[in-house]
């Protein structure tokens, strides 16, 4: 069984990640082999980087991020969902990202979910490039998520597409 951490870019209240992550979560099911955790960074108390040393000189040694590496580290996989915020990644998610030294990342299979008004193109570029130099195995598949087209009135609609998407994405993790 690949255990695959999810771990969401937004803490917004009403947070339109949450309807994706439980959709990933409902898919993930009815992949052979998977089982996703969710680490929701609601649930860290990262204050913004000012370690003195960059992670890859030293491993961050605040509670909550050597709480948040390990629980990381423990996975097989990482499936990193992030909203679009101002043509990015959210800061939260490259805060959390910033914490990790690249031993936590590297050589690990890392998967993409972006959503936003427009797919998350960008975002999801981004974080491709902010993943690689930890030398992780990001999948050359990714999932982008149209806020106009894949929501109806806030709720998440998923199409069969992008169900087939996420499973062949969850798939090539395991
Ligand atoms: C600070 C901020 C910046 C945003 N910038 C963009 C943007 O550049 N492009 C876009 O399509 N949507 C943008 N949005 C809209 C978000 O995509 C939308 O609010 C989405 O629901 C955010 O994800 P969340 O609800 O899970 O936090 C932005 C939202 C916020 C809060």
């Amino acid at each position: 069984m690949t255990s695959v951490a999810i771990v969401l870019g937004s803490v917004r209240p009403g947070r339109a990640g949450e309807q994706v992550v439980r959709w990933i979560e409902e898919q993930a099911r009815q992949v052979d082999g998977v089982a996703t955790v969710f680490f929701d960074l609601r649930d860290y108390n990262l204050p913004l980087f000012a370690e003195e040393m960059p992670p890859s000189m030293q491993a961050p040694e605040l509670p909550e991020a050597v709480r948040l590496r390990t629980n990381i580290e423990a996975q097989d996989a990482v499936l990193f969902v992030t909203p679009e915020y101002n043509h990015s990644v959210s800061a939260v998610l490259k805060n959390a990202i910033d914490y990790l030294p690249p031993a936590t990342l590297k050589d690990k299979a890392v998967g993409l979910v972006g959503y936003s008004w427009y797919g998350a193109a960008k975002p999801l570029e981004h974080l491709r490039e902010i993943v690689s130099t930890f030398g992780a195995d990001v999948r050359e598949q990714q999932v982008g998520i149209n806020l106009g087209s894949d929501f109806q009135d806030g709720v998440f609609k998923p199409s069969d597409e992008l169900n087939a998407q996420i499973r062949e994405l969850l798939t090539s993790l395991a």
